[in-house]
């Protein structure tokens, strides 16, 4: 008998740091957890961790060998502003990547004759307008709108959104008989913010790495315009967002990919609540051109009343409680130590 476990990939990032310590705190002790780089000792404690690439197939064969795969938190990604300076290993990892794992979850489908339950963190990125006048003309977009991502990586998630999708529906739809197919279930996520660690690689860094240079007293130049405004979320949400979709029940779930969202500020307003706790930052800004673009290409918001509806999301953090509860408390307590 094979040991029933639930796998996260990609634990070493910003998700699924939080993510693991949520899900450890909860029922869950039969973590797996996977990433390229090595693990601190704080996930070691709390999952099986295994250092390799996703991308190894030999390595994915001996994890099916080793254990039942019930549950998938697919977390492995690169981001978009890493993803323009090596767009190939973005498809590799970004798609190729999660293609791998959707195929092991089908296979693991059918031989268990139970779904594989498949949870997969999109992005606003999957959006793309073509200009600002779009942007202030539709700013709360619903799931179908203005998907024409202008990233690798936005390509690359909307593309796997749909993935997941076929593989959840339609996969071998012309086989004599139905296979049990895998459950994808998707959450497309606003910019996130953690007290606890700062991202890399992404496009809407500028407001994490704003606030984390403050607590540091260190200067920040922000890469975009002050009046740029996007969805964001702070992580304890995020992590909520993940778990009650793969929670829900089934039935009640009329899409696969739902928008997600807590509150949107515009950089300007960031700064201000910036300063607001640590009077002393210094902010500039410099928007870089091309960085500027992509967040100009995606929405001001997001329409989640779909989430709302079908599986009851409703963010515990909005923008005053995110910043004066869970922000700048633990980020003053992080960069004391
Ligand atoms: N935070 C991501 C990025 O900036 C968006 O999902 O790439």
């Amino acid at each position: 008998m094979r040991k029933k476990i639930t796998l996260i990939t990609g634990v070493v990032g910003e998700v699924g740091q939080a993510l693991v310590k949520s899900l450890a705190e909860g029922r869950d002790t039969n973590l797996v957890t996977m990433d390229i780089r090595p693990a601190p000792d704080e996930i070691t404690h709390l999952s099986i961790h295994i250092q390799g690439d996703i991308l190894d197939k030999s390595l994915l064969a001996r994890l099916v060998s080793e254990y039942e795969i019930t549950t998938i938190y697919h977390m492995a990604a690169l981001l978009s502003t890493r993803g323009e300076f090596t767009p190939v290993e973005a498809h590799q990892v970004n798609v190729e990547g999660t293609m791998g794992l959707l195929q092991l979850a089908a296979e693991q489908s059918e031989w268990r004759k139970e779904p594989v339950l498949f949870i997969f963190p999109s992005s606003i990125a999957a959006y793309g307008m073509p200009d600002l006048k779009t942007k202030a003309d539709f700013p709360r977009v619903r799931e179908w709108e203005w998907n024409y991502p202008i990233t690798m990586y936005g390509c690359n998630k909307l593309y796997c959104e749909m993935l997941g999708t076929y593989f959840s529906e339609y996969y071998r739809q012309l086989a004599a008989e139905q296979p049990v197919m895998l459950d994808f279930r998707c959450v497309r996520f606003p910019g996130l913010i953690s007290a606890f660690t700062v991202p890399s690689g992404g496009t809407s860094d500028y407001g994490p790495e704003m606030l984390h240079a403050a607590a540091k007293g260190e200067a920040y130049t922000c890469f975009v315009r002050a009046d740029t405004a996007i969805p964001f979320m702070a992580m304890p949400d995020a992590v909520t967002a993940l778990v009650k979709l793969a929670q829900a029940p089934k039935s009640g779930l009329r899409r696969c990919v739902y928008n997600v969202t807590s509150f949107s500020l515009s950089a300007a307003q960031i700064r201000d609540l910036v300063v607001e706790a640590f009077p002393a930052a210094q902010i500039s800004f410099q928007p870089d051109v091309k960085r500027q673009r992509i967040v100009d290409s995606w929405p001001a918001d997001l329409n989640d009343e779909d989430a709302r509806r079908d599986w009851g999301w409703q963010p515990a953090y909005d923008v005053n409680r995110s910043f004066n509860e869970y922000l700048i408390p633990n980020i003053i307590q992080r960069y004391q130590k």
